[in-house]
């Protein structure tokens, strides 16, 4: 989005990604301005430690495009914004292209995706003329090479293409850009590709000075009064990265398309910034990337397309310190260059806690103040559902009476009950995850191996409260009370 603004040139790379059992995956970015680049076979090492499976290049790097080699990841590769311009005037340059950075590599390496340029119509808006042709061309060089069924041709855009979009229901494009929308979506359609798109809550949250809470950026659960809803459609919108990916949807659909999914080639959180950038946070990023990662791999798709998986590339590897900009910019790596993660990352675990010794439990820090422990306490057993019975007087988990103990106990039966649907461990910074299992005697915890049902309730089962449908009297509050909200919404999101 406003990163080739901010900072003239984009890179993207990479981007692994693991699969869940049904089939969305969570892809990652590699971009390559870092200083101390480990070598492309340490970086492929590095990839399958952590189990990425889809990874997104910015280019078309010979050497890692060689490295990654066998290794069964698949790669989506970069036809850099420079690049466009020539190949969009000339079938020749783009098989050349393509014989050069996808033929002289597939098999072994597999690459299944050409991102075409990045955020062209926002970035390179001269190029627009010739982005479709670009693809058109790149296309007919896959057919010639007998390589169209396995290599996908796209071009990821930024949200900045929909003036307005939310509410999501009654989002467009630009309509500047009508005819090369238009153009888009119909090679998109005719050759069952997919729409790219670059979502960035943060700056979504950012941008909007407060008008949004932080909370629906960072996917945690909003109280009810606060639930975003599109008045249209009444559709709940979680998070902000689901009300994004659906306003594409509907700008689609409003340009008469249907059936063309949306793959997100860009979504991450910064964790360090200038004076003037508070949110780019280690503890948001860890929330944001974690929260992400579950959301994807439950595999549903927005409120308006549940049943489309909204298969995600994290935003990215490393820090790519070498970029301008301002601070944030530098600072949106998962994983520092030597392979370990800058915070704790659950890549492929969502939701299935394995109850064993790798369970991970959420626990009260043991300094931290007590009355925001207080507050977190009786939000866990109230409004966040957790089951509080074990620390009833008489109870196993009562003594010993502290409040420590007792937060300790009830956050972590919420933690266990709702990390699967974006529940974090955090309850103002009184909350930190450990991997000890705190349970002892008869006394516990959700999570534990020695918990029969382990205190998990399957996600559905949560949802009555949070979703709409049961009465249309209470719809009608609802929407009420999110007209207003969602008036600033409107505002923010030009
Ligand atoms: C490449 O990835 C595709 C899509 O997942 C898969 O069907 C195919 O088997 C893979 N090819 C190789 C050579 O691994
Ligand atoms: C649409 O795009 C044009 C060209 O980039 C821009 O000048 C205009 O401000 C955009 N319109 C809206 C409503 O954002
Ligand atoms: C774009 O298309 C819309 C809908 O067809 C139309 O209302 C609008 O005038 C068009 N804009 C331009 C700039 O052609
Ligand atoms: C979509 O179709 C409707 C109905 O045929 C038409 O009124 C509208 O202009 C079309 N929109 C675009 C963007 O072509
Ligand atoms: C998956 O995520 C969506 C969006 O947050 C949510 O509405 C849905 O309930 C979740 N489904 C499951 C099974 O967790
Ligand atoms: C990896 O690098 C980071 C940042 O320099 C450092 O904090 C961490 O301890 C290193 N990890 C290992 C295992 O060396
Ligand atoms: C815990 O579960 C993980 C994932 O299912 C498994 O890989 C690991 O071996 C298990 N560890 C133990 C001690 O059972
Ligand atoms: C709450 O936990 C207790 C055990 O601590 C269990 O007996 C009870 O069934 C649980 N209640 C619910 C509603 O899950
Ligand atoms: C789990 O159960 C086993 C056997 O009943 C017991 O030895 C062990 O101490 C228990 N672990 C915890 C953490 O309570």
């Amino acid at each position: 989005m406003v990163r080739e603004k901010w900072l003239g040139s984009l890179f993207f790379l990479l981007v692994g990604m693991f699969a869940n059992a049904l089939g969305a995956f969570v892809g990652i970015n590699i971009g390559t301005d870092v200083s101390t680049l480990p070598s492309e076979i340490d970086i492929v090492a590095i990839l399958k430690a952590h189990q990425f499976t889809h990874v997104r290049l910015y280019d078309a790097n010979t050497r890692l495009l060689k490295a990654l080699a066998g290794s069964g990841i698949e790669v989506m590769v970069g036809v850099a914004n420079e690049e466009v311009l020539g190949i969009g005037e000339s079938p020749s340059v783009a098989a050349a292209w393509v014989n050069k950075n996808v033929a002289a590599y597939v098999p072994t390496t597999n690459i299944t995706t050409i991102a075409v340029g990045s955020e062209v119509l926002t970035s390179i808006p001269n190029a627009a003329s010739v982005l479709v042709s670009a693809m058109n061309y790149l296309h007919k060089a896959l057919v010639a090479a007998n390589l169209n069924f396995q290599v996908k041709v796209s071009t990821p855009q930024s949200m900045d293409i929909i003036p307005r979009s939310f509410p999501p229901s009654t989002a467009n494009f630009n309509s500047s850009w009508n005819s090369t929308i238009y153009q888009l979506l119909q090679f998109l359609k005719n050759t069952n590709s997919y729409y790219m798109l670059n979502a960035y809550p943060y700056y979504g949250y950012t941008r909007g000075n407060g008008i949004f809470p932080i909370d629906y950026a960072l996917f945690k659960p909003l109280p009810s009064v606060k639930q975003i809803v599109d008045p249209n459609t009444l559709f709940h919108y979680n998070s902000m990265f689901d009300a994004m990916v659906d306003a594409t949807y509907y700008a689609i659909e409003a340009s008469n398309f249907t059936g063309i999914p949306i793959v997100v080639t860009e979504a991450g959180w910064p964790w360090l910034g200038g004076a003037k950038e508070p949110d780019a946070t280690v503890e948001n990023a860890e929330t944001f990337n974690n929260n992400l990662i579950r959301r994807v791999l439950n595999n549903s798709g927005p409120p308006s397309q549940p049943n489309f998986p909204i298969n995600t590339y994290i935003y990215e590897l490393f820090n790519e310190d070498k970029r301008s900009g301002p601070v944030s910019e530098k600072n949106w790596g998962v994983l520092f260059t030597n392979g370990s993660t800058v915070y704790p990352l659950n890549l492929g675990t969502s939701g299935r806690a394995t109850g064993n010794s790798s369970a991970v439990f959420c626990v009260a820090k043991s300094d931290a103040d007590p009355d925001k422990l207080q507050e977190g306490l009786n939000w866990a057993c109230g409004q966040g559902q957790a089951n509080c019975s074990a620390i009833q007087p008489g109870q196993p988990c009562y003594l010993p009476d502290s409040l420590v103990n007792h937060a300790s106990y009830a956050y972590n039966n919420y933690y266990q009950r709702m990390r699967s649907v974006g529940g974090t461990c955090d309850f103002d910074g009184t909350a930190t995850q450990t991997d000890t299992d705190p349970s002892s005697g008869s006394c516990v915890f959700a999570g534990s191996s020695n918990s029969s049902g382990r205190g998990l309730v399957s996600p559905s089962s949560l949802s009555p409260e949070v979703s709409p449908g049961s009465s249309s009297s209470n719809l009608k509050i609802l929407r009420l009370q999110l007209l207003i909200p969602a008036t600033f919404l409107a505002l923010v999101f030009v």
